[in-house]
């Protein structure tokens, strides 16, 4: 019997490539970072599957090539996938969850501490020959502990920022639109509040909410005028939940205190006015970015992948109703 074909858009590690070449006919796409729609399109044709990373764009031109029957996002994220397209065109759709959580929370938390100690400027300064000597007013920054901590949005991975807040001894707000379980807020030590109050309460206000019509510019300039002029902002979720223009703005007049940006709006692009500031630390979306984490993403969407070309049930569905309607 011959194998599934399947189009690979970028490199991924192992196990995937092994697993893949196992199972299917694999065609990998020339390695430029963002492929133009079209080239989605044809590498489409004839394949029953497509593993895909968060640069591709499939739209829904992608999504109704005759035969494919599977793309795999090698990401938690899925908003560079028309999923309303796909399950109209009888596409599944799956993602990578629970498997980058707790690295992901390491890293936004390891942004808000360096935002708030000033790391890279730090750095920066001792690599610059700045440091003559201890200074009681050097490079002050704001504490961690006993501080309020504001999450937007409370699923797996704001839950994970959670118990590290704890552990550092934070206060812990939370705004999600769907509050979590009373024995779930116990749990954790956390309470909910409406987005305006968090602003206003928090030192440090991080976000975790997927990119969607709701989320986009979720924080803007009215938001970040509610912050206190203490407070940082940690941006580990997609860089359209916020308006960089304001963003830029506001640090740059002092009207918040720092930031800590691992995603932007345009990537790879950063906005040019962020880029100028020493009040924000700058990652190019590494959260998830562990060995390990990285290759059990590849792994799981790999398998994902295999079980959506072969008929069987990928075990991490976005969108179930394709499934059941084919029954
Ligand atoms: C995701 O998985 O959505 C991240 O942004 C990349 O790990």
């Amino acid at each position: 019997m011959s194998k599934p074909a399947v189009v690979v858009t970028h490199p991924v590690l192992e196990p995937a490539p092994a697993l893949l070449e196992d199972a299917c006919e694999v065609r990998q796409l020339p390695n430029v970072y963002k492929h133009p729609v079209e080239k989605l399109r044809q590498a489409a044709e004839g394949v029953q599957g497509m593993l895909t990373q968060l640069m591709d764009e499939i739209n829904e031109e992608v999504l109704s090539a005759p035969g494919l029957k599977c793309v795999s996002n090698v990401a938690v994220g899925f908003d560079n996938i028309d999923v309303a397209a796909a399950t109209k065109h009888g596409v599944l759709v799956t993602n990578t969850p629970g498997i980058l959580d707790d690295t992901t929370a390491d890293f936004a938390f390891t942004l808000l501490a360096a935002a708030a100690r000033r790391l890279v400027e730090a750095d920066k300064f001792i690599r610059g020959g700045d440091f003559k000597g201890w200074a009681i007013d050097m490079l002050l920054g704001h504490d961690i502990h006993g501080a309020t901590l504001g999450l937007v949005g409370f699923g797996r991975i704001g839950r994970g920022v959670a118990r590290r807040g704890r552990a550092f001894g934070m206060r812990v707000l939370y705004y999600d639109e769907f509050p979590a379980q009373p024995d779930v807020e116990r749990e954790l030590g956390v309470t909910r509040t409406e987005l305006d109050q968090l602003l206003e309460d928090s030192d440090f206000v991080s976000l975790h909410v997927p990119l969607t019509a709701t989320t986009r510019h979720l924080i803007g300039a009215p938001q970040l005028a509610r912050m206190k002029k203490t407070a940082v902002l940690v941006n580990t979720s997609r860089g359209p939940v916020v308006d960089e223009e304001a963003l830029a703005e506001a640090l740059a007049e002092g009207q918040i205190f720092a930031a800590g940006l691992d995603v932007f709006e345009r990537e790879p692009a950063v906005h040019p006015k962020l880029l100028k500031l020493d009040n924000v630390v700058l990652a190019p979306h590494i959260a998830s970015a562990s060995v390990r984490t990285r290759s059990q993403m590849c792994e799981v969407a790999a398998r994902n992948l295999i079980a959506g070309v072969s008929g069987g049930r990928p075990a991490n569905l976005v969108n179930p109703e394709v499934l059941d309607k084919r029954g």
